[in-house]
């Protein structure tokens, strides 16, 4: 008997290459998974949040090869071979110290109840590392995908504004 050669998908998760099957077993990844559930519920990271599972909220924003991807938006099959970064990612990986930006927000508060902080972040991120600078203007646009049910918006502008050195 023939046995079906599965279809493998490789990600680059945080720096590190993640291999999973293709498939409608139990272990595998199928096809209509998304990768905010790859990523939270078979690699157990879970800083990017599970909210509308529409593309509406953010909660769930992960950086896709560069961009702010809502991460419920996505198949994972879709991501073949990209590099994907989530709020884990950032942390220093010899010290484990958090990234810089998240400690702004902390030192800040720049957050209520925290749920749509690490997409925020992440956001905030993809943004940073093409424009160092951004108006604030610019930086409402990029955060125009995340929603804070708390209404942390000023807040955040407030901190990111700081954070790269601009007058509030
Ligand atoms: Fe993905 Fe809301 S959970 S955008």
């Amino acid at each position: 008997m023939k046995t079906e050669q599965k279809q493998i998908l490789t990600l680059c998760v945080n720096g590190r290459e993640r291999r999973f099957t293709v498939g409608r077993d139990p272990c595998d990844v199928p096809p209509s998974e998304t990768l905010v559930h790859t990523l939270r519920d078979r690699l157990g990271l879970t800083a990017a949040k599970l909210g509308c599972d529409q593309g509406a909220c953010g909660a769930c924003t992960v950086i896709i090869d560069g961009e702010a991807v809502p991460s419920c938006s996505v198949l994972s099959v879709e991501c073949e071979g990209k590099s994907i970064t989530t709020l884990e990612g950032l942390e220093d990986p010899v010290t484990g110290a958090i990234d810089p930006l998240q400690q702004a927000f902390l030192d800040n508060t720049a957050f209520q109840c925290g749920y749509c902080s690490p997409g925020v972040i992440m956001a905030v991120k993809a943004l940073l590392d093409k424009n160092p600078k951004p108006t604030a203007e610019e930086l409402q646009e990029a955060l125009s995908g995340n929603y804070c049910r708390c209404g942390t918006h000023h807040q955040v502008v407030e901190t990111v504004m700081r954070f790269t050195g601009q007058e509030v």
